[in-house]
């Protein structure tokens, strides 16, 4: 019988055709509405392999009834959607997008940072309103960017693209990461320093962690009250990573200066939430990755990963190779 594939949303032919070769293809035929729970359930339930969203949490509840799953294809790097655990204890193989999203992401962050720093959605918005007057000394005057310090937390693949960004700016950089990055060190003249030291000397604070139980609310009230009260937190690693009720806190009583969030902890982020209502905050809807060249990229590699478990073989991505000391084929 031909092993089946569920694709939780619609993809470019491309892509679906690669699928089509060899394999039973089903898809979540919508491009601007996640696939209803009860209808993953459902494909779950018959398929070989998956090829998923962020916007899908596979979970325990939906592990323990997809008997013939055999590897879930994540189009994203960042695979905190996914119950590894319980997808490594069924022998099920999970696999992500790594740097194919790179510099998109990192030219996104620093888009961000400046969009930020410089109030261009605010001065925009201003103009349209019908406010420009007059030219004035001090109207709508923001951060200076060039030679300011900048410290990222997660210097990883993303991290690290951000700070080669940096450089050209003559930014003074510092990162915090779990483990020290001599190369990183040593090719981009960059600093290490504790957590709490990179939060009080930063002019702009750039998160780039995934989403783990140690980086849920790694910065909170006590990590923001570090922070100069010029300071920028610029936010496109994943909600929840800073706490969003302790952010409105500091943003609102000038504690900090401002945010730019591509990311929040509820997506789409409701429109009445607190952030959404300051001035001091830019705030995109999770677009770190979107252009066009590089979601292609990433459909691509989530097809080719999804194609090569299935064939039995090691997928490029493989996210739980470690855990998994047999799968299933
Ligand atoms: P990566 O290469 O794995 O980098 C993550 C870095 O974070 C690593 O250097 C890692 O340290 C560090 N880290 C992990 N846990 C930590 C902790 N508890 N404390 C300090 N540092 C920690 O991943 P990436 O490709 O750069 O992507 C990073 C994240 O960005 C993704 O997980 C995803 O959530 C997010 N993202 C968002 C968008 C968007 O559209 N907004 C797009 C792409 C990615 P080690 O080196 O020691 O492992
Ligand atoms: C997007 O958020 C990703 O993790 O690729």
């Amino acid at each position: 019988m031909t092993a089946k594939i569920y694709v939780t949303r619609k993809l470019p032919e491309q892509i679906i055709s690669k699928l089509q070769i060899s394999y039973e293809v089903r898809m979540w035929a919508k491009e601007n509405v996640p696939v209803p729970r009860e209808v993953l359930k459902k494909e779950i339930s018959m398929a070989d392999g998956l090829l998923c969203l962020i916007t899908e949490s596979i979970d325990e509840d939906l592990l323990q009834i997809a008997e013939n799953l055999k590897v879930i294809s994540n189009m994203a790097v960042g695979y905190n959607n996914i119950d590894v655990e319980a997808a490594s204890k069924r022998g099920i193989r999970v696999t992500n997008t790594p740097g194919v999203l790179t510099e998109t992401t990192a030219d996104l962050t620093f888009a961000l940072l400046m969009a930020t720093a410089r109030r261009v959605v605010e001065s925009s918005n201003y103009l349209r309103e019908g406010k420009w007057d007059t030219w004035s000394p001090m109207l709508l005057t923001g951060q200076d960017i060039y030679g300011a310090t900048i410290g990222i937390v997660g210097l990883g693949r993303i991290g690290e693209a951000v700070a080669k960004r940096a450089k050209g700016f003559d930014m003074n950089i510092l990162y915090y990461n779990r483990s020290r990055k001599p190369h990183a060190e040593k090719e981009l003249g960059i600093r290490y320093t504790e957590l709490n030291e990179l939060l009080k000397v930063s002019d702009f604070i750039c998160i780039m962690t995934p989403y783990t139980p140690e980086t849920v609310n790694l910065i909170g009230k006590e990590q923001l009250q570090l922070m100069k009260k010029t300071a920028i937190v610029i936010n496109t690693a994943r909600g929840g990573i800073v706490n969003e009720t302790a952010l409105y806190e500091a943003l609102k009583d000038g504690q900090i200066w401002g945010a730019g969030l591509d990311v929040f902890t509820e997506e789409p982020v409701d429109l009445d939430h607190p952030l959404l209502s300051l001035a001091n905050v830019v705030a995109l809807p999770h677009i770190g990755s979107a252009s066009i060249k590089t979601r292609m990229k990433m459909a691509n590699l989530a097809a080719d990963n999804l194609l090569e478990a299935l064939a039995g073989n090691t997928p490029s991505c493989l996210v739980n190779g470690p855990q998994l000391d047999t799968y299933r084929k």
